[in-house]
């Protein structure tokens, strides 16, 4: 199709927009949803730091909280309610802890902790998925990579989130005279490629300007759709540079010359392995937040969902082990892409930064410190320095 038959770009200029004029709002509601795992200990320390920057800029911040995931079908008999998607709707933004646990962890049974993520993003729409990865200098010895490979890594991925395996019909198991079997379905609409290619480009021309889309054009129907529709998209952005890599050399380019990238947009499925990857560059798991978001409502406001990516981690949860900083740094998101607070969020950013050059590390970015400290004196320091 040609490149001036798709509709011009949807107002998604997240980011630069400030989607409250602060004079007038300063109150937010925001649902928080810690779930399972580490998430409720992760949580508290986002809002101890949150709470600062409420008397700090005279903000006020009205939380809500709902039991999601594995606590969910503890209570209720389900991962998520449809009550926590309208109270979801009625908010600013979602801050979400994690979901899963050994406890629930039957591949077979009937309802799963992660019905609640998935459900969340499918229901509010939210086919953004933001995660970027920048290295702080000071723990550049934390990673197994080599430090001369990660200076200069300031990346982000956009994994496309509402589509893709994760969501396509049919998906299912059954059992046949010949053994057992199962289908997934991985297809993806023109809307939908295009809507996130269209967050990409925006976000590149906010930063260095390139665009590495990532497929599997050579082998997948859908990867050749990919290829197509974001050269189109890319032909409203002659300003941006536009690169295309298939997927499994995009692995290898992440560990072999990462800070050649600005901005990667990709499918869910590929976006999900390609960020686990990616985190790993920072070191840590504990360092890499993320944001989820979807169209903005009329009014200009658009609900978002921010969330650490590092998942329940059963085997330290409790122990006061867990690094809270990429739920705090999920919460520096949530101030400036769904509140529209830059300086607020800057400042949350400027504090952990501060924690870290201080040398406070906890054990998974502990390495051979002296200042190994715990989830919730992590929490302290960083709230201290707003
Ligand atoms: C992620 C997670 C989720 C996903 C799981 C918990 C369903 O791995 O956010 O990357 O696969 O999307
Ligand atoms: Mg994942």
């Amino acid at each position: 199709m040609r490149a001036d038959a798709l509709r011009p770009p949807p107002a998604l200029d997240w980011g630069a927009a400030r989607a409250y004029d602060p004079a007038h709002m300063a109150t937010f509601r925001i649902l928080l949803t810690p779930g399972d795992g580490i998430g409720p200990e992760v949580l508290e320390e986002s809002l101890k730091v949150l709470s600062r920057i409420e008397k700090r800029f005279g903000h006020e911040f009205q939380y809500e909280e709902e039991l999601i995931g594995g606590a969910s079908i503890d209570r209720h008999g389900v991962a998520l309610r449809g009550e926590v998607i309208d109270k979801a709707k009625a908010s600013a933004a979602v801050l979400f802890g994690a979901v899963g646990g050994p406890k629930w962890d039957d591949p077979k049974a009937a309802v799963r902790p992660e019905d609640a993520i998935l459900g969340m993003r499918k229901q509010l729409g939210l086919f953004a998925n933001l995660r970027p990865v920048k290295i702080h200098p000071a723990l550049l010895d934390e990673s197994t990579l080599k430090p001369e490979v990660l200076s200069g890594v300031d990346l982000i991925v956009i994994r496309e989130l509402t589509g893709g395996l994760y969501f396509g019909r049919p998906q299912k198991r059954w059992e046949t005279a010949r053994g057992r079997q199962g289908v997934d379905t991985l297809r993806y609409s023109e809307k939908e490629v295009e809507r996130v290619c269209h967050v990409a480009f925006q976000l590149a021309r906010q930063r260095k300007k390139r665009v590495t889309s990532v497929d599997k054009a050579n082998v997948l129907r859908t990867g050749q759709l990919w290829r197509e529709i974001a050269t189109e998209v890319g032909k409203q952005y002659p300003d941006v540079t536009l690169e295309h890599i298939l997927v499994d050399a995009c692995a290898m380019y992440l560990v072999r010359r990462p800070a050649s990238f600005d901005v990667i947009v990709t499918e869910n499925m590929f976006g999900d392995i390609l960020t686990d990857e990616a985190a790993m560059l920072a070191g840590s798991m504990g360092m890499m937040p993320s944001a989820s978001l979807g169209k903005r409502r009329k009014d200009g406001t658009g609900i978002g969902l921010y969330e650490p990516i590092h998942g329940s981690a059963p085997d330290i949860t409790g122990q006061k082990k867990a690094n809270p900083l990429a739920m705090i740094l999920s919460a520096a998101m949530m101030l400036r892409l769904s509140l529209g607070l830059e300086a607020e969020a800057a400042a949350v950013e400027a504090a952990v930064d501060s924690v870290i050059k201080e040398g406070y590390r906890t054990p998974d970015i502990g390495g051979a410190s002296s200042h190994v400290v715990d989830t919730v004196k992590m929490g302290s320091l960083v709230a201290e320095r707003v």
